[in-house]
C-alpha cells in the first residue's frame, strides 16, 4: 500500500476511499469546466489532471515518478529518461484516431506517476479526442478485461486498443 494523505492504514478501506475520492474529483473536473482550461496532448495537461484528481490522496499528485516501475513483467519507461520521453510524447501528432491512440499508448509506456496513470491518462485521452475530433469515448462500451489485455498488448501492437476505442466513439454534444 502506498503512503497516503488520508491517514488510512487498512488496505481494503484505502482502496475504497481512493476510488471514491478520485471519482468525485474526476467528475468535478468536468462539471466545473476546469477541464477546458487544460493544455491538451501534453504532459503538462496530464500532470494537471493527475494533480486535480489525486491531490487529497497522494503527496505525489501531479509529480513525475523517480522510481522505476513495472506491471505483469512489463517495465515502464526508465525514470532516468522520463523527462525526455514526456517532451517527445507531447510533440507527437494527434490529428487522426491512429495518431491519437499511438500517442496514448506511448504515454502509457511512460507511466509518469507512481499510481493513477490509467485514470488520469483516460481523461487526457478524452480531452484530445474532444478537441481534435469532437468525439468522446463511451467507456461503458469497453469491457474492462478487454481494455486491460489490449493495453498489455499495446507496447507491441496497438491494433486491439485502437479497435476498442474506435468502436466506442460517440460524437461530442458540447464544443469543448
Ligand atoms: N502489463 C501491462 N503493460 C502495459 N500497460 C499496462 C499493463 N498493465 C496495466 N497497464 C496500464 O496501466 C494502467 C494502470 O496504471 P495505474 O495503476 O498507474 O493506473 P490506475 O488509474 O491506478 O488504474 P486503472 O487504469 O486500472 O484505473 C492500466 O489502465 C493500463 O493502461
Ligand atoms: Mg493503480
Amino acid at each position: 500500500m502506498l503512503d497516503n494523505k488520508l491517514g488510512i492504514t487498512n488496505q481494503v478501506e484505502f482502496v475504497k476511499m481512493e476510488e471514491r475520492i478520485s471519482k468525485t474529483y474526476a467528475k468535478r473536473l468536468y462539471d466545473s469546466g476546469g477541464i477546458k482550461n487544460l493544455e491538451f496532448g501534453t504532459y503538462k495537461g496530464l500532470a494537471a489532471v493527475h494533480k486535480y484528481v489525486f491531490y487529497d490522496i497522494y503527496d505525489f499528485a501531479g509529480k513525475t515518478r523517480i522510481l522505476n516501475i513495472s506491471k505483469e513483467n512489463f517495465r515502464f519507461a526508465p525514470s532516468m529518461h522520463l523527462e525526455v520521453s514526456l517532451d517527445h510524447i507531447g510533440s507527437m501528432p494527434q490529428s487522426t484516431i491512429e495518431e491519437i491512440v499511438a500517442k496514448y499508448v506511448e504515454m502509457n509506456i511512460a507511466h509518469p506517476f507512481r499510481d493513477g496513470n490509467g485514470r488520469s491518462a483516460r481523461i487526457w485521452l478524452d480531452l484530445i479526442l474532444k478537441k481534435e475530433l469532437r468525439k468522446v469515448v463511451d467507456w461503458n462500451q469497453i469491457n474492462k478485461d478487454d481494455y486491460l489485455s489490449a493495453m498489455e498488448r499495446s507496447p507491441v501492437n496497438d491494433l486491439e486498443i485502437r479497435f476498442l476505442i474506435s468502436n466506442a466513439l460517440n460524437s461530442s454534444i458540447d464544443d469543448l
